[in-house]
C-alpha cells in the first residue's frame, strides 16, 4: 500500500497495522477491519500479492474465514448470541422454528410470519418414497450417523436438478426442505436400527412433538407426547442450532464455496460433526462416564486427562472459543434436572458428571487452561433419560445444527465477495530431484 493511499485511508478514519519484514527491511500496511462487536480483523487478502508470504494458522486459531451477521460468541465471558439475541433468552422464550426463522431471515418472526414458516416446514417433512430403499441398504447395526451422511447426501439425487443455488426462491425451498426432513431421516435411522416400522410425520404436531412421535410411537398404539419431553427437545434443538464458524459449519461453507448443491454440503457437515472432538463428544461423554463408573475413580481419570503422554481427554470439557462456562451447558444442566425429575429418574450418571465437573473445576490444570464444561457435557444425560441410545446423540445435534449450517451456507452464497475457498500451505517436502527408474529403486 502506498504511503499516500494509507494517509488517505487514515484521514477517512480507517486503521492499519504494519508488518515489518526484518530480513529485508520491507514494511507492509494492512487495513484493520472492525466488527460491530468483538475482535477486529487484519485484512490480509493482499499479503501474498504484496509480500510473497502466506500466513500460517493450521487450526485457524487466529483466523477469520468470513464476515457473518448470524452468531456472535464472546468466549472470554461465555456469551452466545444469535442475531443479537442471547441464547438464554431464546432457549427460554422461543421455540425452535422461531430460532430457525431468526437464523435464516435475521429477525424473529411475527405471528403471521411464524404461521407461514411453520406451514412450509410442516409440509416438507415427508420423504420421497424411494428414499426408504436407501435405509434398507444399510446393516441394521449401522451407526445412525453413517445413515444420516448417506441419506442426506442422497437427497441431492432427488432435488439437485431443481436447486439453482443462485435463485433465492430455490435457496429458500432447499433450506426449508432440509430443516423439515432432518427429523424424519433421523427418526427413520433410529427405527431402522431397532427393527421397527417407520413412523410418518403428523401435520397436527409441532416440530419437537413430531420428532418425538416419529422416534418413539409404534403403529400398535396411540402415542401421547409428554409436554416436558417436547419442551426439553425444543430447548436442546435451540441450544445446538448454530455456533459461528465451528468445524462442521466451516466444512459446509468450504463445500458450498465450490457451488456444490446444499444437500451435498449438509452431508459434508454431518460427516465433520461426527468426530469425537466436535459433535461426537456428547456420545463420548456417556462412554467416558460409563468407563469411570464410580466417583471413587474420578481422580484416576483426571490424572489421565492431565497426562501429556495419555491421549485421553475429559470429553465434554474444553472449547476452542469458550475460556469460560459454555452458556449452553448451564441451560443444559438445568434442563437435565427438570427432565430427570419429571421422569422420576435418579441417574447416577448425573451425580457422577456433577462430581467430575466440581473436581475438574477445582483442579489447577483445568483452571489454568480455562477448560470448562461445554454443550456436550450434559446433553447426553438428558437424551439417555429420554430413551435415546448413545448412537443417536450426535444425530440429534445434526438435526439441530442443520439450520445453522444452511443459514451460514445461504449467507455465504449471498455474499458478493465470496470466492471458492482455497487455502495455501507451508511446504516442507522434497525440492525437485531426479526421477529414479523402477530397476534402480
Ligand atoms: C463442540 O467449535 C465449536 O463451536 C464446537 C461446538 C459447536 O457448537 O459447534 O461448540 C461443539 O464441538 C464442543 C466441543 C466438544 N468436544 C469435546 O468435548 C472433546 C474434548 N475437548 C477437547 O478435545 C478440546 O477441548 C477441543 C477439541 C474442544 C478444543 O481443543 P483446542 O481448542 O484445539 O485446544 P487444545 O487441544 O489446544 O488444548 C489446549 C490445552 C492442551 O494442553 P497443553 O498442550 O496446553 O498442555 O488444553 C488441554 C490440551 O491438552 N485440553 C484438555 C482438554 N481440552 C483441552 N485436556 C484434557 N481434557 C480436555 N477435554
Amino acid at each position: 500500500m502506498s504511503d499516500k493511499a494509507k494517509a488517505a485511508g487514515q484521514a477517512a478514519g480507517n486503521e492499519y497495522v504494519t508488518l515489518v519484514d526484518h530480513s529485508t527491511g520491507r514494511k507492509f500496511d494492512f487495513p484493520l477491519m472492525p466488527g460491530s462487536v468483538g475482535p477486529k480483523v487484519i485484512d490480509v487478502r493482499k499479503l501474498y500479492g504484496t509480500s510473497g508470504y502466506f500466513t500460517y494458522d493450521p487450526g485457524y486459531t487466529s483466523t477469520g474465514s468470513c464476515e457473518s451477521k448470524i452468531t456472535y460468541i464472546d468466549g472470554e465471558v461465555g456469551v452466545l448470541m444469535h442475531r443479537g439475541y442471547k441464547i438464554e433468552d431464546l432457549a427460554e422464550k422461543t421455540d425452535f422454528l422461531e430460532v430457525c426463522y431468526l437464523l435464516l431471515q435475521g429477525e424473529l418472526p411475527n405471528a403471521q410470519q411464524k404461521a407461514e414458516f411453520e406451514h412450509s416446514i410442516t409440509h416438507h417433512t415427508m420423504l420421497h418414497d424411494q428414499i426408504t430403499y436407501f435405509f434398507r441398504g444399510f446393516r441394521r447395526d449401522a451407526h445412525p450417523m453413517a445413515i444420516m451422511v448417506g441419506v442426506v447426501g442422497a437427497l441431492s439425487a432427488f432435488y439437485h436438478d431443481s436447486t439453482d443455488i443462485n435463485d433465492p426462491q430455490h435457496r429458500m425451498i432447499a433450506s426449508h426442505r432440509l430443516i423439515a426432513k432432518m427429523p424424519t431421516i433421523a427418526a427413520w435411522a433410529y427405527k431402522y436400527s431397532i427393527g421397527q416400522p417407520f413412523q410418518y410425520p403428523r401435520n397436527n404436531l409441532n416440530y419437537a412433538e413430531n420428532f418425538l412421535q416419529m422416534l418413539f410411537a409404534v403403529p400398535a398404539e396411540d402415542y401421547k407426547v409428554d409436554p416436558v419431553l417436547s419442551k426439553a427437545i425444543n430447548r436442546l434443538l435451540i441450544l445446538h442450532a448454530d455456533h459461528e464458524q465451528n468445524a462442521s459449519t466451516s466444512t459446509v461453507r468450504l463445500a458450498g464455496s465450490s457451488g456444490a448443491n446444499p444437500f451435498a454440503c449438509i452431508s459434508a457437515g454431518i460427516s465433520s460433526l461426527w468426530g469425537p472432538s466436535h459433535g461426537g463428544a456428547n456420545e463420548a461423554v456417556l462412554t467416558m462416564l460409563d468407563e469411570i463408573g464410580h466417583k471413587d475413580r474420578i481422580p484416576e481419570f483426571i490424572k489421565r486427562a492431565k497426562d501429556p503422554d495419555d491421549n485421553f481427554r475429559l470429553m465434554g470439557f474444553g472449547h476452542r472459543v469458550y475460556k469460560n462456562y459454555d452458556p449452553r451447558a448451564k441451560v443444559m444442566q438445568q434442563s437435565c434436572h427438570e427432565v430427570l425429575e419429571r421422569l422420576g429418574i435418579h441417574d447416577p450418571m448425573l451425580e457422577l458428571a456433577m462430581q467430575l465437573e466440581k473436581i475438574a473445576l477445582e483442579d489447577d490444570y483445568f483452571v489454568k487452561r480455562k477448560l470448562f464444561p461445554n454443550v456436550d457435557f450434559y446433553s447426553g444425560i438428558i437424551l439417555k433419560a429420554m430413551g435415546f441410545p448413545t448412537s443417536m446423540f450426535t444425530v440429534l445435534f445434526a438435526v439441530a445444527r442443520t439450520v445453522g449450517w444452511i443459514a451460514q451456507w445461504k449467507e455465504m452464497i449471498e455474499d458478493p465477495s465470496q470466492k471458492i475457498g482455497r487455502p495455501r500451505q507451508l511446504y516442507t517436502g522434497y525440492d525437485e530431484r531426479p526421477f529414479v527408474p523402477l530397476d534402480k529403486r
